[in-house]
């Protein structure tokens, strides 16, 4: 299997001077965290039979410099693609190199996604083909649309059927190589990798995900994502002494 990170966006939202992904949490930056739990994710994957062979980040061209302290040099494990305008494209670059028949497709802005459900994720992926992590709606969601240029309710679908799509997103290669063909071909542009799948007419398996797994998207996430992460540092310490 090979972990795709796409890391490659600018984090408008977060209102920062740099990208999201370079932001520091706990004194790294915040992907230095993202790549250290698919890097721990690998011993339990390897006890389901499957091995993690390379990872491939999807970085922006003026930002590979800054990569390069925690990139080891001379490791062949982590490959560096170019990004691409959308994070379709800078996935696409990183699958159309990867050279394993499972991709792994994990947000760089997703920093405490857990072993646990990076295993569950695989798990379905191997039954099915594809699989995402997905966290069953809390709030009713509303589907909108314009009226006279304001936002009114358009419909309501039931609750039950709406879940929130995370990464991981896990498919065979050959399926979602398909999938992007497909898309490029459609002009179609998902905001996640599910959706050029579900496009073909293929089956998604839903993974329930967890809410510490969320995006890192606004400045307030960063503070969030660094209050959870010290407190799993500290855990883990005590677990030692
Ligand atoms: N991403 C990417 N290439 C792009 C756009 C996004 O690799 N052209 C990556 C981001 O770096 C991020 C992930 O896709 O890790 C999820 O995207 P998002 O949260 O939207 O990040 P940004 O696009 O960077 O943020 P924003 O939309 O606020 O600018
Ligand atoms: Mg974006």
């Amino acid at each position: 299997m090979a972990a795709i990170v796409p890391a490659a966006g600018c984090g408008a939202r977060t209102g920062l001077n740099q990208n999201k992904i370079l932001a520091p949490i706990c004194g790294q930056p915040l992907l230095s965290w993202t790549l250290r739990a698919i890097n721990e994710a690998a011993p339990r994957l390897r006890n389901m039979g499957i091995e993690l062979t390379q990872i491939l980040i999807a970085a922006r061209e003026e930002e590979r410099e800054s990569l390069h302290p925690f990139i080891p040099h001379h490791s062949s494990f982590i490959v560096l693609v170019p990004g691409g305008e959308t994070r379709q494209q800078s996935v696409a670059n990183a699958a159309r190199k990867a050279d394993a028949d499972f991709l792994l497709v994990h947000d760089a802005a997703r920093p405490l996604v857990s072993i646990d459900l990076i295993e569950r994720v695989t798990q379905a992926a191997l039954q099915s083909g594809a699989a995402i992590a997905a966290l069953p709606a809390s709030d009713t969601i509303k589907i909108a649309r314009k009226e006279g240029g304001v936002a009114v309710v358009g419909s309501t679908p039931s609750r039950s059927d709406v879940w929130l799509a995370q990464t991981p997103q896990i498919f065979r290669r050959e399926l979602f190589l398909r999938a992007l063909e497909y898309a490029e071909r459609e002009n179609f542009q998902g905001t996640d990798c599910a959706s050029l799948v579900e496009n073909i007419g293929e089956n998604v398996v839903l993974v329930r995900g967890e809410i510490e797994n969320f995006k890192v998207t606004f400045a307030e996430d960063l503070v969030r994502a660094q209050t959870i992460l010290k407190a799993c540092l500290t855990a883990r310490e005590n677990a030692l002494n």
